[in-house]
């Protein structure tokens, strides 16, 4: 597919997220938050879902998380440009999580990005992104202990790609013994996506 069909596929996704009332959590959002990024980008980011900043602006990660998230992506090396960025829920989780229905409604979403982008690599922030995305692609989710920074071959009949989970960002200002963790990940992560040569 073009760059220019998927930018089409992914502005008419867009409309239907943005009139979503798939789960509840449509009556407490502001803006949903779809996603952001080149539409033919080979890496993916997804996060859980939009926080209170994110709600505000409609766009992902541009709160707290998303200014530590910015640290991390300088220590791997990556532009955000570089990268198609989004969350596995798309409407503002008002206690900063999500139900399994809520995550049954809201990932047929996800599951259309990646099938218009096809990503080589999708970096998975935080539990609920890994294991749905692991699990999405028959892949045994572990802890994040276990998980993080882990490169995880996934393929289907359409395509093959690499999963790789990593701490969440906002765990690391709630937990801040896990900051040094996270950007030692990510520096590891950066030289990873070179030897791959996907940056
Ligand atoms: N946390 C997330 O998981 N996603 C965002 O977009 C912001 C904070
Ligand atoms: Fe629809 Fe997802 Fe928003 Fe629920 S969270 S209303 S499924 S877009």
């Amino acid at each position: 597919m073009s760059e220019k069909s998927k930018e089409t596929e992914l502005e008419n996704l867009r409309r239907r997220v943005q009139r979503c009332r798939r789960c509840e959590l449509w009556k407490t959002r502001r803006n949903p938050v779809f996603g952001e990024g080149p539409a033919n980008a080979r890496i993916m980011l997804v996060g859980l879902g939009p926080g209170r900043q994110e709600d505000l602006q409609g766009r992902p990660f541009v709160g707290a998380a998303g200014k530590f998230l910015d640290r991390l992506l300088e220590e791997a090396g990556l532009r955000r440009d570089q990268l198609y960025i989004t969350n596995v829920m798309k409407c503002y989780l008002p206690d900063n999580r999500a139900s399994e229905d809520q995550v049954r409604a809201c990932s047929p979403y996800l599951d259309q990005q990646i099938e218009i982008i096809q990503p080589e690599l999708i970096i998975a922030l935080g539990n609920l992104a890994a294991s749905y995305l692991l699990g999405k692609f028959g892949l045994k989710p572990e802890s994040m202990e276990k998980m993080h920074g882990k490169v995880y071959e996934a393929s289907t009949l359409i395509l093959t790609l690499r999963i790789v989970p990593m701490y969440h960002p906002a765990s690391a200002l709630r937990n801040p013994s896990l900051r040094d963790r996270l950007i030692e990940d990510w520096r590891e992560l950066g030289a990873r996506l070179r030897e791959l040569k996907l940056i």
